[in-house]
């Protein structure tokens, strides 16, 4: 049995071989950025400790090599849960955080994007350990807000919380303050940079306040790597993105990249071209993200939604359908905030408890997290059985009859039997 299993395993990384050279085929530009910044973890030859990456390209993310030479997976999941915000719901909401970053990291997300004021880096942590998926090669992104002066202890509360060693990505999360208060909590994130804590830097909402983007930029020592951005295809943001990009060779990075789920979904242009690939609005939303070479981080709580969102790696928009999504553009006019920032804070972060009970998904019966016992659960468990050699999902519908149901347990039995 041990030696059957393990030719259907070799059979599973063939197979997954192929189907990684035939994603090459589907192009999503050549986005790199030139190399100038020094590397994280001092200059040292090798760039210091952190600067080894042990990213890999899997379920067809490609990566970005940022300016300053890191390697980063340029799609994740977006782990804040707005409707669980409210403080009373703390436990709640690390609890759904964890089932969501595990789902993610079982459908083949390795990029997280994660922020103290979310107050779910707790269940992110403990996703992550859960996942079964090594921390060193998932990209967890992290920001820093609130008071800007005591940049230190918010990122020692992080490293604490999300239970790690170093955080891949720091941004600071508003530009809300203090011109010197802002730059303050920038020396504290260069200083840990140097240290190999983090892995790059990142300006978040800096658009909205450009004297400060500009203190920044004249001020810091190691400029930064990415700038998260609301940014979708109702509110395109051309200039901020050119901003970034043509003149600075800065990543950016997309907040609310289906618009919090607020396009209409029957938009006729988006609806036509998900009919033509046979595709959902939601995939076709991603995929022109990723053919304009940004990075989107789409939250959902649905396990299947987030394996959706991530299955776009085996078809290409044409350069018509492309232009027919940026003709839908509204500006400004589309983004859902616009805030001005200035000298006024966020308040003071509220530390908080999760009271994590770790029960391992296979004993609840909803291994995919999806809130009922159904079939997808046994796909699931192979799926989770698998996760240490696929690089993909197993797929749902094992017997091919274009349904997900009891005819794919028995399809597997008999694959299983027969091996
Ligand atoms: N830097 C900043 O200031 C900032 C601000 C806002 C957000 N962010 C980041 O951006 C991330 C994404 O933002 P977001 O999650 O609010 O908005 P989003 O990704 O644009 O949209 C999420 C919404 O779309 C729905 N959805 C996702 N995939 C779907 C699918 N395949 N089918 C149907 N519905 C789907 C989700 O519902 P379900 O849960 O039902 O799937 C949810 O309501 C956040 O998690 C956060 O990391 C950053």
């Amino acid at each position: 049995m041990k030696t059957r299993l393990f030719m259907m395993l070799a059979a599973v990384l063939l197979s997954i071989g192929a189907m990684a050279q035939s994603e090459n085929n589907y192009a999503l530009g050549n986005f790199d950025h030139v190399v100038t910044q020094p590397a994280p973890g001092g200059n040292t030859a090798d760039g210091g400790p952190q600067a080894v990456s042990n990213i890999r390209s899997v379920a067809g993310v490609p990566l970005v090599r940022l300016n300053n030479g890191v390697m980063m997976p340029r799609f994740g999941l977006g782990t804040q849960v707005q409707s669980m915000e409210n403080a009373s719901m703390r436990q709640q909401l690390n609890e759904t955080v964890r089932g969501m970053v595990i789902a993610a990291l079982q459908s083949g997300y390795r990029h997280l994007d994660d922020a103290m004021f979310y107050y779910n880096e707790r269940g992110t942590g403990w996703g992550i350990k859960e996942s079964g998926i090594p921390r060193e090669q998932i990209w967890v992104t992290s920001k820093i807000s609130g008071n800007l002066a005591d940049a230190q202890n918010a990122f020692n509360g992080m490293l604490q919380r999300l239970q790690v060693d170093y955080i891949d990505l720091v941004y600071i999360h508003h530009p809300a303050g203090t011109l010197q208060d802002i730059l303050a909590c920038w020396r504290v994130m260069e200083a840990e940079y140097k240290a190999g804590r983090i892995r790059a830097l990142g300006i978040s909402n800096f658009d909205n306040r450009m004297e400060a983007f500009n203190y920044i930029m004249d001020n810091a020592e190691i400029k930064p790597q990415m700038a998260q951005i609301e940014c979708h295809p109702l509110a395109q943001r051309t200039d901020a993105r050119e901003l970034y990009a043509n003149n600075y060779d800065i990543q950016v990075e997309c907040w609310y990249p289906l618009n919090h789920n607020r396009t209409d979904p029957n938009n006729t242009t988006i609806q036509q071209i998900a009919q033509a690939h046979g595709r959902t609005v939601y995939q076709i939303i991603l995929r022109w993200h990723m053919q304009e070479g940004l990075c989107p981080v789409p939250g959902s709580t649905n396990a299947a939604h987030i394996a959706e969102n991530i299955n776009i790696f085996d078809f290409e928009l044409t350069d018509e359908e492309m232009a027919a999504i940026r003709a839908i553009d509204r500006g400004d006019a589309g983004r859902s905030f616009n805030l001005q920032y200035g000298n006024w804070g966020f308040g003071n972060f509220q530390d908080y408890n999760y009271n994590h009970t770790f029960t391992p998904a296979y004993l609840t019966g909803d291994v995919n997290f999806d809130g009922e016992i159904n079939i997808g659960d046994v796909t699931g468990l192979i799926d989770f059985l698998l996760s240490d050699v696929r690089m993909a999902p197993v797929p749902a519908d094992v017997n091919e009859d274009g349904e997900t149901n009891i005819g794919d347990v028995t399809a597997l039995i008999d694959i299983l039997l027969r091996s």
